[in-house]
């Protein structure tokens, strides 16, 4: 027998929410998506991405004509619904300690009044972003004198560029509850949002509040962590000639360590990565655990180092000075198959070279438009072939597969000096030597 649908609300409609929507949707359910913002709304009822992302334009336009997934920015459309999620933003606070909150607190206040008209009918909230150990529980006590309404923490752990992937196909569903003896209802209605998952034995785990929040950013610090280890090892293989994808190839035949998050170069980046080790580092000190922490400050400075590493290693190859050199950069974005800019190891890079003088031309496949909302005055190119033209050094920094498969010699006579540093160990290191060009791979003889 197929699941009852429900009637769905997704409280923020960024990355997350967006694609949360439109995946549950699909799933069979009824699904209203709101936000504050009256642009993102109108665009994604007419079944048009606000970003890119593979296979995201068809998952939201499907469901749109289906009629199963609706856009609001109005709270009074939310009636009805037996699972609100809160997909909401928790930014880093302005003073760089903990996250900020306040999204996720006036949703709940906008929601109790529609909480309250459900007369005890069960309802659901169910909170996918990423906040701080201990917020749960603080939200709870908000909403546990609201007959029929319960609370649960259902972290997302959905990738960018592969976010739709993720989404229908999860490693494991956590539900987080105020208490594991007594969630028949967060159970029973998480389940039947969930049930075509469940149906294919994707783990499903039911923890209390505090260990669904720490695992989702436990688990992205380990993958942090894992990055700039293979980034310090890396530092040693410039150094003493060994090759840092050989080291990495080897160790992660262990399965004890795993073969992914090793692949070295310029660092992390993104929405997440960085927040959340810097969240974590701000909470555990806040609940007493500075000394045991002090490590993510480490993996954060690793992190940041390498973006001057490669800066240093520019300078280097342009004969001591950035000053005038034309210098070209390939990626934008903090990763491939993304136009997301934020906290991009590319474009900082690239905003370096040029604060030290450089003429810098930069292109990516998806994110020339987010880069030229930001920086109007940085020099932005269309194509590859603008971007190369005349260079003298070019910096790949953003492993699209467009750069990965370009042909050596053909792109050889658009620059003026043919050397490049793959900052991402993207290359074929011996094609492109042999095309006749000098290329510097962070970690690679
Ligand atoms: C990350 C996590 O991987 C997701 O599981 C999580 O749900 C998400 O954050 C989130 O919290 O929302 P995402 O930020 O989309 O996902 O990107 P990742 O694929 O984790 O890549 C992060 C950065 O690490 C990128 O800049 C990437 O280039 C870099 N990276 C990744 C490396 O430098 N080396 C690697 O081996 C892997």
């Amino acid at each position: 027998s197929s699941p009852r649908p429900l009637t769905l609300s997704v409280i923020g409609v960024g990355y997350l929410g967006a694609v949360h929507a439109a995946a549950m949707a699909e799933l069979g359910h009824r699904v209203i998506g709101l936000d504050v913002d009256a642009d993102r709304v109108a665009a994604l009822s007419e079944g048009r991405s606000p970003f890119h992302e593979p296979g995201f334009d068809e998952l939201l336009l499907r469901n749109v004509r289906s009629g199963r997934l609706t856009f609001t920015t109005d709270y009074a459309k939310l009636t009805d619904v037996d699972v609100h999620f809160l997909a909401l933003g928790t930014p880093q606070r302005a003073d760089g300690l903990g996250a900020d909150l306040s999204y996720i607190e006036s949703a709940l206040d906008a929601l109790v009044p529609l909480l309250e008209a459900r007369d005890g009918k069960p309802t659901l909230i169910a909170g996918k972003s990423t906040v701080p150990v201990g917020t749960a529980r603080g939200l709870h006590a908000r909403i546990t004198a609201i007959d029929g309404v319960a609370l649960a923490w259902n972290p997302e752990f959905l990738r960018e560029g592969f976010a739709v992937e993720d989404t229908l196909r999860p490693d494991r569903l956590v539900y987080g509850v105020a208490d594991q003896g007594n969630a028949s209802t967060e159970i029973s209605l998480l389940d039947t949002v969930y049930a075509e998952l469940i149906g294919l034995e994707i783990p499903r785990k039911v923890y209390n509040f505090e260990s669904a929040e720490l695992v989702k950013v436990s688990a992205n610090s380990f993958l942090a962590t894992k990055i700039s280890f293979i980034n310090a090892i890396s530092e040693l293989c410039d150094v003493t000639g060994a090759d840092v994808n050989d080291v990495a190839e080897a160790i992660g035949m262990d399965d004890r360590i795993g073969a992914k998050f090793l692949r070295a170069g310029i660092g992390f980046g993104g929405g997440c990565l960085p927040k959340d080790i810097r969240g974590l580092l701000s909470r555990a000190g806040e609940l007493g655990s500075v000394d045991s922490f002090a490590f993510l400050r480490d993996i954060d400075a690793i992190n940041t180092g390498r973006r001057e590493y490669v800066v240093r290693l520019a300078k280097r190859l342009l004969d001591g000075t950035l000053d005038g050199k034309r210098v070209a950069v390939l990626g934008a974005a903090f990763k491939p198959d993304t136009d997301d800019v934020r906290d991009s190891p590319a474009l900082d890079i690239a905003l370096k070279l040029y604060s030290e003088g450089a003429k810098v031309s930069i292109t990516d496949p998806a994110a020339n438009e987010n880069v030229r909302r930001r920086y109007p005055s940085f020099h932005v190119e269309d194509s590859v072939e603008e971007t190369l033209r005349d260079a003298e050094l070019v910096l790949l920094l953003t492993e699209w597969k467009e750069y990965r498969e370009l042909d050596p010699a053909s792109v050889r006579d658009l620059v003026a000096t043919a050397q490049i540093i793959d900052g991402r160990n993207a290359l074929d290191l011996s094609a492109w030597r042999a095309a006749g060009w000098q290329v510097e791979a962070l970690g690679r003889p």
